[in-house]
């Protein structure tokens, strides 16, 4: 018996990297899964990995800034499992570029998938999770909702939204005394598709950025995966993955707003 075993979780952005991990990593610990993506291959792909491992799984195509469409899925869900214990809200892409480049739309898109996404699977799964009597909300933000740099603006005002939320949220449910544990992750670089998916402004070389993030982006999908479950399953309150993010969560504390000075320093030699 496990933290999962028979629990029903739904896994946003499944058909890729952290997600696909996720999904993995939790059949083999025994929960059911529900995996949801637009991308319609990857999410086909996982479900066919699930059921090799021998998991139960439900696929379905979710966008997760159509909030209707993420509240029909939440009750859809119900109907089907009879009950849904965990959420989490991973479905999210970056973008690359000054804040004095970007135009308004690219700043809203980032916004729209990785602070409304998490808000939308948060507030349709919540009534459930809280009927379930043992629930879980598990949200991605990122080391980037700590630390700020340069030409992650859009990326890294949703990631801090994510933090925010989801620490108000997890005070809320000990205080009203709901039976729903809240944990925020904040991963360091994991060898994903993101900086491949990412957009950028027009004056960078995309595959320049995908090939450098490849080159510092140490930690593998299925460690992240068993990271996030481990501190999941111990109920913490923010779980970071890898020596990257321990290392920014340090600078993070100990410099307080003189990280900046750092980083700014850091980045201007880095050429960012
Ligand atoms: N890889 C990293 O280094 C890293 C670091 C910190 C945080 N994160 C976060 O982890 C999460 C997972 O990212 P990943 O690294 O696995 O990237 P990924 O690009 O490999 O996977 C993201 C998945 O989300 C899906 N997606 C995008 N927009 C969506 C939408 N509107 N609705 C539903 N699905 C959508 C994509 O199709 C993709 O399958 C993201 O929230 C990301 O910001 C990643």
């Amino acid at each position: 018996m496990t933290y999962f075993t028979g629990k029903v979780a739904v896994v946003t952005g499944a058909g890729s990297g952290i997600g696909r991990a996720l999904a993995l990593e939790l059949v083999q610990r025994g929960a059911r899964v529900a995996i949801s993506d637009v991308d319609a291959h990857g999410l086909a792909e996982t479900e066919h990995q699930v059921a090799a491992a021998g998991g139960e799984v439900r696929a379905d195509h979710l966008d997760v800034t159509e909030r209707e469409r993420v509240l029909a899925y939440a009750a859809d869900l119900v109907a089907h499992f009879g009950a849904v214990h965990q959420i989490y809200n991973n479905a999210g892409i970056a973008f690359t570029g000054d804040i004095e480049a970007m135009d308004f739309k690219h700043l809203e898109r980032v916004m729209d998938v990785d602070y409304w996404g998490v808000v939308n699977g948060t507030k349709a799964f919540l009534p459930h999770l809280i009927a379930s009597g043992d629930g879980h909300v598990v949200n991605i933000s990122s080391v980037f909702g700590i630390i700020s740099v340069p030409t992650q603006g859009a990326y890294n005002a949703a990631k801090f939204a994510v933090r925010g939320f989801t620490e108000a949220l997890r005070m809320e449910m000990v205080s009203r005394g709901r039976p729903v544990k809240v944990t925020c992750v904040h991963p360091g670089g994991i060898r994903t598709n993101v900086a491949r998916n990412a957009g950028s402004v027009d004056s960078l070389d995309h595959d320049a950025l995908a090939t450098s993030f490849d080159r510092v982006a140490r930690t593998t999908p299925r460690r992240a995966a068993e990271v996030i479950l481990n501190g999941v399953e111990k109920g913490k309150a923010r779980v970071l993955i890898g020596a990257d993010a321990r290392v920014i969560d340090l600078v993070a504390r100990v410099a307080g707003p003189h990280y900046q000075r750092l980083v700014g320093r850091f980045a201007g030699k880095a050429g960012l």
